[in-house]
């Protein structure tokens, strides 16, 4: 099996992870066959599986842009995943140089490449850490160097969610994260759901076994669970809705732009929302 020199060692890379499936999804190459072969299965179970994936960083740019157009310029990414096109702190940094981004992963990949895009960079950083476990998140030196928690802060969990099982209570977590920060501030989610757009219950449940067994739950979870989310939070318009229907921009020239897919019935399956801390 190829094993490339970016790979971080102690890496099993037989076995698949959630940010190279998605890597892989996005037309990445930072996965290997054990992750495209999950991947392809996913395909098999529901084939607009990698439209989901470019209507959610189609909407996590978007929301990026409303942080900052909001004077909100400090970003928490937490499953900030594999770096791809439009990383958090260029759309932020687009619209204000003075953007700050700690990204957050807990998959050694994901996080070697993070260190690697942002080498050098004072005003982005990356941490190791779990998000079912806020306080070592909040804790750590990168946060509390980077991040002035008395300012307002846009949290991101975007497509991350979902890979936590409801016994480790992620409720808890956003809670605890969400207490932590100040007036102001956004909470910005994606969540895998089939109570929006085309994609079958049975096909939901096909592609939960897909992670189940390359080792990654995957939770389809209803919009009243994913609305629990936001509590303590007041919905920003449009609400939680499906990923292209949170403020779309226009398509210009008709074009395949990641940042402005053409729309696909797939892209509707699933929830964005942006909610306010009051
Ligand atoms: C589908 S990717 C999403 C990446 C990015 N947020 C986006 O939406 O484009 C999900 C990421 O969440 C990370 N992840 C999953 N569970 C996590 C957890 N409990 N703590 C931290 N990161 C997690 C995975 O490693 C992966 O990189």
């Amino acid at each position: 099996m190829e094993r490339p020199t970016w790979a971080p060692p102690g890496i099993d890379i037989s076995v698949p992870s959630v940010s190279r499936i998605y890597d892989y999804y996005l037309g990445g190459s930072h996965n290997f066959e054990a992750d495209r072969e999950a991947a392809r299965r996913a395909m098999v179970a529901f084939p607009g599986m990698p439209k989901i994936m470019q209507a959610n960083r189609a909407f996590l740019r978007r929301a990026v842009r409303h942080a900052v157009g909001q004077g909100v310029t400090q970003f928490l990414d937490i499953g900030s995943g594999i770096p791809t096109f439009g990383n958090v702190h260029e759309i932020a940094r687009a619209a204000d140089p003075a953007a700050r981004v700690v990204y957050v992963d807990h998959d050694p990949v994901a996080v070697a490449h993070s260190r690697a895009v942002l080498d050098g960079d004072a005003r982005s950083a990356v941490v190791a850490a779990d998000l079912r476990e806020p306080r070592a998140v909040l804790g750590s030196d990168e946060v509390t160097g980077l991040l002035d928690l008395d300012r307002p802060v846009a949290l991101l969990l975007v497509a991350v969610l979902h890979f936590t099982r409801d016994e480790d209570d992620p409720w808890g977590a956003v809670a605890e994260l969400r207490d932590a920060l100040a007036p102001g501030s956004l909470l910005v989610l994606t969540h895998a759901s089939t109570d929006t757009g085309p994609m079958k219950p049975e096909e939901g449940e096909a592609v939960e076994g897909v992670y189940r067994r390359a080792g990654s739950p995957l939770l389809m979870r209803s919009r009243a669970e994913v609305a629990r989310f936001f509590d303590g939070f007041e919905m920003v318009e449009p609400g939680l809705v499906s990923m292209p229907a949170w403020r779309p921009e226009p398509v210009t020239g008709g074009s395949a732009h990641p940042d402005r897919p053409a729309d696909d019935p797939a892209m509707h399956v699933g929830f964005a929302g942006v909610g306010r801390k009051p």
